[in-house]
């Protein structure tokens, strides 16, 4: 469109607009070994208080053998969307595991419940109404069927207290709280059901059980959606914050916090520091801010006003709805659009796109998310890499489960991911195992071992115990009455006890 003084911008030149958020495999090295310092801080026992990438143990010892068994119910709190699911795990060969689920919507205001205590429990009292409908429907009001948590936020194994909300969440009065006590404490309140919360598990670790059931050699879990995570299997000797040396333990890494401690400042751009003022947690997960899903859409909203400004776009023209934090939606950076698509949604917001305007916005998408991308790749390249040193091999087989809607609906993402961790770890044979099925098959076989040990701990004796079999997480122990209590030793893992048969603790 003719229009005095507007130069449309050519693909060359948003690369050098954009170069700061185009990094070089270079960088990506140094990313990857940056993070692994910031991991070993977090393993050690005198740099743990003040690390920012907090690894936290989470007393899962082994990934699923296929001996598990039973019944299980499973809440999914933190990711898209509140999930509930019933999970029946049974040892038949065409379809082991059955799975029936319902969304719950979560209104904004219980999630945000900023204001009194009170507002706190709203949260809790929302989940555990959700839970009796849920039981209802399933006809399964009667029962007391295992339930497993999906908790996707920060939280010390130990005894599930949450450490810090991320993402949307900030309901208040909830950080430094024990979840499951108030779960618990909304359940009974209501009296209508009850229910027995064996096991609290992080999305990465539900996503790695999930897929481990599936391909054993799985032993990392990560997840690339409204928030981004992961989690591996680390050995017991480097984990400085549980006693004992033998076998392995899942570590949470909570890498959406890397950076927080000012190590990524040389790479964040002006756009991101945006982001960052603008949130509900300014200074806390500034990497989750640079790639995951709950900031992108926003990330390219922000550069679009900065080029339309400088009158690289729409003729200069800036509208109010570009102006409007949220309106450009990361499902639109991500979704698989074509340039109609794009010209409808930059329509929308009144800026009156040319062709050659929707083609710089679809390459301004492509550099933002490619950086997301290659960020994540870095820091899986750092767990990759840190596996393969514990191993002590030349070259690393592995598989990584993942999940996440960035990752499931960016049509270019997955191939970007793979082929530049193949680049950061050549040394390398790494799987990528969709979880088609999110965390909830995983928090099942969790809370399977986790019921199993409940309820065989008080019957044997504790040396055996000790021998055979991985203790019941301290986090057990405190749920559940039937638990030993003050029980902490270490065992082998769990997988050392052969195939267990959990039939026992089904309450079909
Ligand atoms: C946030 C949470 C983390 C979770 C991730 C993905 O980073 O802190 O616990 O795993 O989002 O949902």
């Amino acid at each position: 469109k003719p229009c005095p003084g507007f130069c449309p911008v050519s693909i060359l030149s948003i690369d050098k607009y954009l170069y700061s958020m185009r990094l070089s495999d270079e960088t990506l090295k140094d990313i990857m070994n940056r993070f692994r310092r910031e991991m070993e801080d977090g393993l050690g026992h005198g740099t743990n208080p003040t690390a920012t990438v907090k690894m936290l143990p989470t007393f899962v010892r082994s990934i699923p053998d296929g001996s598990e068994k039973g019944d299980f119910i499973a809440l999914d709190l933190g990711g898209s969307n509140f999930r509930i699911l019933r999970v029946k795990v049974t040892q038949d060969k065409k379809q082991p595991v059955q799975m029936e689920s319902q969304v719950y919507e979560t209104p904004d205001d219980i999630i945000h419940g900023s204001g009194t205590q009170v507002r706190a429990l709203e949260l809790f009292d929302h989940v555990a109404e959700c839970l009796g409908d849920f039981m209802e429907k399933q006809k399964i009001k009667d029962k007391k069927l295992p339930v497993g948590f999906t908790f996707s936020f920060p939280c010390a194994q130990s005894n599930a207290v949450l450490v810090t909300w991320t993402k949307k969440f900030k309901a208040s009065g909830v950080e430094g709280t024990d979840v499951v006590k108030l779960l618990n404490k909304a359940i009974k309140k209501r009296g209508d059901y009850e229910a027995d919360i064996m096991a609290v598990v992080n999305d990465t670790v539900g996503t790695m059980m999930t897929c481990g059931f599936d391909d054993q050699r799985c032993e990392v879990g990560i997840i690339i959606g409204t928030g981004t995570n992961a989690c591996y299997m680390e050995e017991m000797r480097h984990i400085d914050q549980v006693e004992g040396d033998e076998g392995r333990m899942c570590i949470n890494t909570e890498w959406g916090a890397f950076g927080d401690d000012g190590s990524l400042e040389d790479l964040r751009t002006e756009f991101d520091r945006e982001i960052d003022r603008g949130s509900i947690n300014p200074g806390k997960q500034l990497f989750e801010k640079m790639a995951s899903g709950m900031y992108m859409g926003e990330l390219v909203r922000l550069i679009l006003v900065k080029m339309a400004k400088e009158g690289l776009l729409f003729e200069g023209r800036i509208t109010p709805e570009l102006l409007t934090k949220g309106k450009i939606e990361t499902k639109h950076v991500s979704g698989d659009e074509g340039l109609k698509k794009c010209m409808e949604i930059l329509t929308r917001l009144g800026v009156e796109p040319s062709d050659e305007d929707c083609l710089a916005v679809q390459h301004v998408c492509t550099i933002v998310s490619f950086r997301s991308a290659n960020l994540i790749a870095a820091t899986l390249g750092g767990i990759l890499s840190r596996l393969k040193e514990n191993k002590g091999v030349a070259r690393l087989r592995t598989t990584v489960g993942i999940d996440g809607s960035l990752y499931k609906m960016h049509p270019q993402y997955a191939r970007r991911l793979h082929k530049m961790v193949r680049r950061l770890v050549p040394d390398s044979d790494v799987r990528f195992l969709l979880s088609e099925s999110g965390s909830g098959k995983g928090a099942a076989m969790v809370t399977a071992v986790e019921t199993f040990y409940c309820l065989l701990e008080p019957h044997i004796d504790w040396p055996l115990c000790q021998c055979l079999s991985k203790p019941a997480s301290p986090h057990v122990q405190c749920l559940s009455a039937r638990a030993a209590p003050g029980r902490g030793g270490r065992g082998a893992p769990f997988r050392s006890f052969g195939r267990i048969d959990l039939v026992t603790i089904g309450l079909n």
